[in-house]
């Protein structure tokens, strides 16, 4: 096993680590950024299908429900159509409306899980195109679908979902750009500039994987915390509820993520000198509005950790403690800023003695109810 973790201690930090690579893997083929292409066959062999799409339903369980997430706001910018995410488990039991002209994007890193294939074989017989973002290949969800594109993001052993994450954020960046081109919702300059902004993506990550030690120091800070609250918005919004799921799962910390200007309406209660409040804060149009929300949990005491742009010292200087990132293209910050939070979770972890590679009561794919 020693030499399967390639010299890391797990298997969780190993496959945070693979994340140029798995990234690399997944564009390969896809993406040149010399001629300015993507291909992303799955998508382009049924383009009217997407270019006519009234509504699009994306169906996952877990961190792949969180990526889900985050290809709704990709989809509505790019390609002007409606998209709705469900959980799987509900959306198979509601007798949801779904016939021919629905798309349902089912999102899996095993293709196993039994809740979304259940979900997806309903919809298939109602009529709808289904389409998989699946990492495994062969698996049962990619099988059933009507066409898919693999994650290519390679086998994922850690039970919290890492780099399989990632990449099915880039696949789903990809569809984006092709369907909003195909459409002409998304203009040719803005599709160039886009590509150009994923190919540098890997690099992106290697550079914010670089600042691992400072994670690790920040997470000696944060290891007996006994709650934690992670905000965020727009694109980040997503990376909240991710960066809450991360620490529970691998630290037994119980963590709640929510959307920043909707903190006011409840978690604000919890406020107090002893919660840590991870804010999801890179350069983007929501900025200032963030900036006022950390704010107000300054002003009421609270320990304020930021994921912040490279540069940002206005942040900078009102967090307890900061993790810096590069700037990068706010539809796929994503990508880059949940990077801190999966290292955070992990040293966190880690610092607590627990089994980080199999935490309890967890399983990687649950294909039972
Ligand atoms: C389990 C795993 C999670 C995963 C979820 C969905 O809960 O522990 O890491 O996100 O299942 O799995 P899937 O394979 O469908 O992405």
């Amino acid at each position: 096993a020693q030499i399967e973790k390639g010299g890391y201690d797990h298997f969780m930090l190993k496959e945070i680590f693979d994340q140029p690579d798995s990234l690399t893997d997944c564009l390969r083929g896809r993406l040149d950024s010399e001629n300015m292409t993507l291909t992303l066959a799955g998508v382009e062999q049924h383009l009217s299908v997407f270019s006519q799409a009234k509504r699009i339903v994306i169906v996952a369980c877990g961190t792949s429900w969180h990526a889900g997430l985050v290809a709704e706001y990709m989809i509505e910018t790019l390609c002007r159509i409606p998209v709705e995410v469900e959980y799987a488990s509900e959306f198979r039991y509601r007798n949801p409306v779904i016939g021919p002209g629905d798309i349902i994007i089912a999102i899996s890193q095993s293709g196993e899980t039994a809740d979304t294939l259940v979900a997806i074989e309903r919809a298939k017989e109602q009529g709808a195109f289904i389409f998989g973002v699946v990492n495994a290949v062969g698996s049962s969800i990619a099988r059933i679908s009507h066409a898919g594109a693999y994650t290519h993001a390679g086998p994922e052993i850690g039970v919290a979902s890492t780099k399989a994450f990632t990449a099915q954020l880039t696949v789903l960046a990809m569809m984006a750009m092709k369907i909003g081109k195909a459409k002409g919702t998304l203009a040719s300059a803005e599709y160039d500039r886009l590509i150009a902004e994923l190919a540098l993506i890997p690099e992106k990550v290697k550079t914010t994987l670089a600042t691992h030690e400072a994670i690790k120091e920040v997470a000696k800070h944060y290891a007996d915390a006994r709650d934690f609250l992670f905000l965020g918005r727009g694109y980040n919004f997503p990376v909240a509820l991710e960066g809450a799921l991360k620490l529970k799962e691998i630290s037994y910390i119980h963590a709640e993520g929510y959307p920043a200007a909707e903190m006011k309406h409840g978690p604000i209660a919890l406020v107090d000198e002893n919660l840590p409040v991870l804010f999801i804060a890179t350069k983007d149009a929501y900025y200032e509005k963030i900036v006022s929300n950390i704010q107000e949990i300054k002003a009421r005491k609270g320990m304020v950790i930021a994921v912040i742009s490279e540069g940002d010292t206005l942040i900078r200087d009102m967090a307890d403690h900061v993790m810096v990132v590069p700037e990068v293209d706010e539809l796929l910050a994503p990508l880059i800023s949940v990077l801190p939070t999966q290292l955070l979770s992990y040293y966190i972890g880690v610092l607590r003695g627990l089994d980080v590679d199999k935490p309890r009561n967890l399983a990687k794919s649950v294909t039972v109810e």
